[in-house]
């Protein structure tokens, strides 16, 4: 497959000057030049240095020459280049650009003759964004260190020099020196080792080698690592679940349904293309719920509620093997057909295997965040098909692409039916299987697909257009309105110890929480403590959504709760709904800032970045 296919637009001509090269990527946020040298495979050979806190080694890097005079160009940040060589062995020139912000730099490499391979020693530089080396008190088990990397959106140019766009796929191999004891994984479909390499020494620590490939080609955001005391439980033959020692029993019982979710999966979206789909809980420090890479999906602990309930997640991760890993979004600013579909896709697998009631209620109360979201976005945030120019792709992150995104899907299956797009969805997957699509790729095909579906809604204004368009399609749900009732009650004076909750699921818990009217005031969060035993939830989305609620509410009994909420889990969605609502009050901000110079170095980059623009 060539790069020229990836754009059929550029490729036929129609955004180029007649004889003209290739355009320029439409990826803006790139460096790097794939319509001139293609990098089509990655061979990494790295050591994992705990102590140094970097990787170091080298990339080789086979190549598709396009336009065979122009040099290699390559993403970078923050990375220390050693050498570039050639096959050959001999040295090739190479220059980096200038720092561009959080893209990087560029790194230049003068290729010669028919050269089809390089290789870039290198290592990762000062608290590179993808890597998270955690020490021993953030693991549960206390006594080893921990690596991890995040890759999506442009981190892997952190980590790995390699053309950091989602447009360009490759496949991979890995041998990775770790200490030993460790467990290495990757995203990779095969995994080997470990092999000792090393015996220790007074100077040397001894190493395992460790050696995976990824055979499918994937985007560059999808390669990933992780590194520390891992132990696993089989599931079944194609799924296990992989997790600190201490965890593992509790993760295998959460996630005791990822088989039946596969299976359901594949009678939804056509066959599992990966082999192995295993899932890999991480120490708390993890900034995602969860993340999709391909093979082994990645996990907060703070999913593990003790009744499933918060399963949702899997579905979402396992529903990107389709929407994200198979057809990947072109450029970022295609980030809504990644996760709207995936949204979509989740929101299915729920109905088919935990029914119509549950994947309702998940369904309004994504609406519910979705609204409340919009009144704080500004428009152009918005618009599915975003314009991210001049902007780092997180800006355009938020529960628009997500939920607007899948609504969108929602309504398209309202107006033809859900019988008709399921065959067109499938197809969708695919025939772009292995492909990266654009926003416009997707209305083109849609409405090939469904010539009629213009008179029935307005595509344009769902995909360009800021906002919920009027004719979304607003779930509907007896147990939230159930809460809804009590709520009711509750603000005419009704004592909450009388409070109908029986057999409450923890949807209809949180539509309680988020339902609680402003200013109800500490002595009624007493109460509701006293009656309901929040502060001791172990259910982190009950427990966050308790812990914001103290804040607003000025109950101090929360307060140790919260700190320690706030110095142990490091997921995003999290810390900022719980700073932002610190900041809110000047007590509250002397609090925030004090409890974050505290919990910061034990953040990933990802939230770190995201929270220091609170204490600017
Ligand atoms: N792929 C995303 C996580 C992501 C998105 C990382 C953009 C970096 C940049 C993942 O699939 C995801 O959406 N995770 C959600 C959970 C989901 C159930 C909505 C999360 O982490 O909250
Ligand atoms: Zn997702």
């Amino acid at each position: 497959m060539s790069y020229r296919s990836l754009f059929p637009l550029a490729a036929a001509g129609l955004l180029a000057c007649a004889q003209g090269p290739l355009p320029a990527p439409v990826d803006a946020h790139s460096l790097s030049r794939p319509d001139q040298v293609l990098v089509q495979h990655v061979s990494l050979d790295l050591n994992l240095d705990f102590e140094g806190q970097r990787v170091h080694g080298r990339a080789t890097l086979e190549l598709e020459r396009i336009d065979t005079g122009a040099p290699l160009i390559l993403d970078t940040h923050g990375l220390v280049i050693e050498a570039v060589r050639g096959a050959d062995g001999g040295e090739r020139q190479w220059t980096l650009g200038k720092e561009q912000g959080r893209l990087g730099r560029a790194l230049s490499i003068q290729l010669i003759g028919d050269d089809a391979a390089v290789s870039v020693l290198y290592s990762s530089g000062e608290g590179a964004e993808a890597l998270q080396f955690l020490v021993p008190s953030q693991t549960d088990g206390g006594q080893q260190p921990f690596l991890f990397t995040q890759g999506q959106a442009i981190l892997t140019r952190s980590w790995i020099p390699l053309q950091d766009s989602p447009a360009v796929r490759i496949t991979y191999d890995a041998t990775i020196r770790a200490p030993r004891d460790l467990t290495v994984l990757m995203s990779a479909g095969s995994r080997n080792g470990p092999t000792p390499v090393l015996e220790g020494s007074k100077d040397v620590a001894p190493t395992d080698l460790w050696r995976f490939r990824m055979e499918n080609a994937i985007p560059s955001y999808l390669i990933a690592l992780a590194c520390g005391e891992l132990a696993s439980h089989d599931v079944s033959e194609r799924c296990a679940i992989w997790a600190e020692p201490g965890v593992l029993a509790s993760a295998a019982a959460e996630f005791a349904d990822v088989e039946r979710m596969v299976q359901c999966a594949e009678g939804l979206f056509g066959a599992y293309q990966w082999g192995r789909y295993d899932l890999l809980v991480l120490p708390p420090a993890f900034p995602y719920g969860g993340m999709e890479n391909p093979t082994l999906t990645f996990l907060t602990p703070t999913t593990i509620a003790g009744d499933q309930s918060l399963v949702s997640i899997i579905a979402h991760e396992l529903a990107h093997s389709w929407s994200g890993n198979l057809v990947t979004n072109a450029t970022w600013e295609d980030f809504w057909l990644n996760e709207g579909f995936t949204v979509y896709c989740e929101g299915r697998i729920m109905e088919e295997l935990y029914g119509q009631e549950r994947a309702n209620m998940e369904g309004l109360l994504a609406w519910q965040n979705l609204e409340q979201e919009l009144k704080a976005l500004e428009p152009w945030q918005t618009v599915l098909n975003i314009d991210l120019a001049g902007h780092h792709p997180d800006d355009g992150f938020s529960g628009v692409p997500y939920n607007k995104g899948a609504l969108f899907l929602k309504r398209v299956e309202e107006c033809v039916g859900r019988e008709a797009l399921d065959p067109v969805l499938e197809e969708w997957f695919s025939a772009g299987s292995f492909q990266s699509r654009s926003t416009q790729e997707w209305r083109t095909y849609l409405l090939e697909a469904f010539p009629d579906l213009s008179a029935q809604m307005d595509v344009g204004e769902w995909l360009d257009a800021p906002g919920l368009p009027s004719d979304a399609p607003r779930p509907e749900s007896d147990a939230l309105t159930r809460v809804d009732g009590e709520l009711q009650r509750l603000a005419e004076g009704s004592p909450c110890s009388e409070l109908n909750s029986d057999g409450w699921v923890t949807g209809q818990w949180l539509r309680f929480l988020n339902g609680l009217p402003v200013g109800i005031g500490a002595k009624a969060m007493a109460e509701l403590d006293l009656n309901f035993g929040f502060g001791v939830n172990g259910n982190s989305e009950i427990l966050f959504a308790w812990l914001r609620l103290a804040i607003r509410e000025g109950y101090s009994k929360a307060d140790e709760r919260l700190e320690e909420f706030l110095t142990t889990v490091g997921r995003r969605k999290f810390l900022m709904p719980l700073y932002e609502e610190l900041c809110a009050t000047p007590e509250g901000r002397a609090r925030a800032e004090i409890i974050y110079r505290k919990a910061r170095p034990g953040y990933h980059a990802v939230s770190a970045i995201s929270l220091d623009s609170l204490f600017d």
